[in-house]
């Protein structure tokens, strides 16, 4: 058999990973989910869910991934023979597809705004109405778009044809510290803004009367989408570690730094936000509306406009990677395609697919399911269904299903020690996290 792929460096792991966890969930939803909540109550409740529900099926996932050494479908099939559990697998492999079908919808859009920020005259509008016409415009026009989400699909593609270690691995040490970087020379500037202290308020002083019940599974449902657990993506890369990395210490590095980056974001949007007197809970229009307009009325705001979307872009191509892995490491597997094959097999899925979900904008408004455009269905059915369905029964899985001392062991890396944390992360699995996940399910489904 084939030696399968494994990460070269600790470093190759830790940046590979949260490359996955950090994308557009930390710079583009974070900020307006806690605009809309409440600030910085809002944040407190996020930091536990991240802490108590997906550090645990994250955990849960490494285990998996690791044990078994293959892909997220096979790896139930692996540990739970003849059982109905393979069919879970099926739901993490066709999860990440559907949510990158419309992930690069918005990154293809945020190339745009890279190329806008620096060409003369290109975000040159003088309102926020303005700027929403432009928008508006760009978005619902058929070729254009079209041509940057189909340029971010070639990167993508080329990247993830080079395979784990010269394609995901290397990707991921560039891009990260670049992207780290650029977002410390945003933190930089917004301390020299008028709107700095009320930013920082906004972010970090909680008024708890804020937290309804609404909230807190709103923080739940972010802590998920934004360190990318529930769908398989960690099993996969999980099954790229070697036997000496320490999953426990890597998830809690993992979600540190997504937290970290999800701050920084916040950092850079709030004060920036207060210093023009704008509300901070302007939904998901607030990155490609609000912000461009606002760079556009600071000196040098080209420079902070292209900085910005670039930051956005290397965000989002890190996550589309990951996401992409999860299916083509499944043809490789259970197909035995080769990597340039199995790679061009879903280059070709996601170019229709988000072609549809791009001209879902436009030219195809028209067709609804259930009520919605393709693009806001693939984003519904994705978030609030299959992404709760699958942290669910992984957490299920790892909690009930799986022999303890298995678990214990792939923790330990096969030592006798159990892990200190061990019988937090049990409780986390079997009660806490399917309880939490149940209700964001219900919430979600509009059922509560
Ligand atoms: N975690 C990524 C983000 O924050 C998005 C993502 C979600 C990636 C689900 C993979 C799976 O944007």
């Amino acid at each position: 058999m084939e030696k399968r792929a494994s990460f070269r460096t600790k470093l190759g792991v830790i940046a590979a990973t949260a490359g996955s966890a950090v994308g557009l969930g930390n710079i583009w939803r974070f900020p307006y989910e806690t605009g809309q909540n409440g600030g910085s109550a809002f944040i407190l409740i996020y930091i536990a869910c991240v802490l108590f529900l997906a550090l645990p099926v994250m955990m849960a996932e490494f285990v998996i991934g690791r044990h078994t050494r293959t892909n997220a479908s096979h790896a139930f099939g692996k540990l739970a023979p003849h059982s109905w559990w393979k069919y879970i697998g099926y739901i993490c492999i066709s999860a990440p597809v559907i949510i990158v079908g419309y992930y690069f919808v918005i990154s293809g859009w945020s190339l745009e705004y890279v190329v806008q920020s620096l060409i003369p005259g290109g975000l040159s509008a003088q309102s926020a109405a303005e700027y929403n016409a432009e928008f508006n415009q760009f978005i619902s026009t058929p070729i254009k778009p079209l041509i940057w989400i189909f340029l971010f699909i070639f990167i993508n593609h080329f990247i993830m044809i080079r395979g784990v270690n010269s394609g995901i691995e290397k990707a991921a040490n560039i891009m990260m510290p670049v992207l780290f970087l650029i977002l410390i020379i945003f933190g930089i500037r917004s301390m020299f803004l008028p709107g700095f202290d009320e930013g920082m308020k906004f972010l970090f002083q909680p008024d708890f009367s804020k937290i309804t019940p609404n909230v807190v599974i709103r923080a739940m449902g972010q802590a998920f989408f934004s360190t990318s657990v529930g769908m398989g993506i960690l099993i996969t890369y999980a099954s790229y570690y070697s036997k000496s990395t320490g999953l426990g210490r890597t998830a809690l590095t993992v979600g540190c730094f997504d937290t970290l980056v999800s701050m920084l974001s916040g950092i850079l949007i709030f004060p920036t936000v207060f210093t023009f007197g704008i509300s901070p809970a302007q939904g998901p229009e607030l990155i490609f509306i609000t912000l461009p307009n606002l760079f556009s009325q600071m000196p040098l705001g080209w420079l902070w406009s292209s900085m910005f979307f670039v930051l956005v872009s290397l965000a989002a191509l890190t996550s589309t990677i990951s996401l992409s892995e999860v299916s083509i490491a499944f043809l490789q597997d259970a197909r035995h395609y080769s990597r340039r094959k199995a790679t061009t097999v879903m280059t070709c899925i996601y170019l229709s697919l988000a072609t549809l979900c791009s001209l879902s904008f436009g030219a195809l408004n028209h067709i609804r399911i259930f009520g919605k455009t393709i693009f806001d269905a693939c984003d519904y059915f994705s978030s609030n269904i299959l992404l709760p369905a699958g942290g669910l029964f992984i957490s299920i899985f790892v909690g009930w299903y799986l022999n303890k001392k298995l678990v214990c062991r792939e923790l330990s890396n096969d030592s006798s020690k159990k892990p200190w944390y061990f019988d937090i992360l049990m409780f986390c699995l079997r009660f806490v996290a399917p309880i939490s996940i149940f209700l964001i399910f219900l919430s979600g489904l509009n059922l509560m």
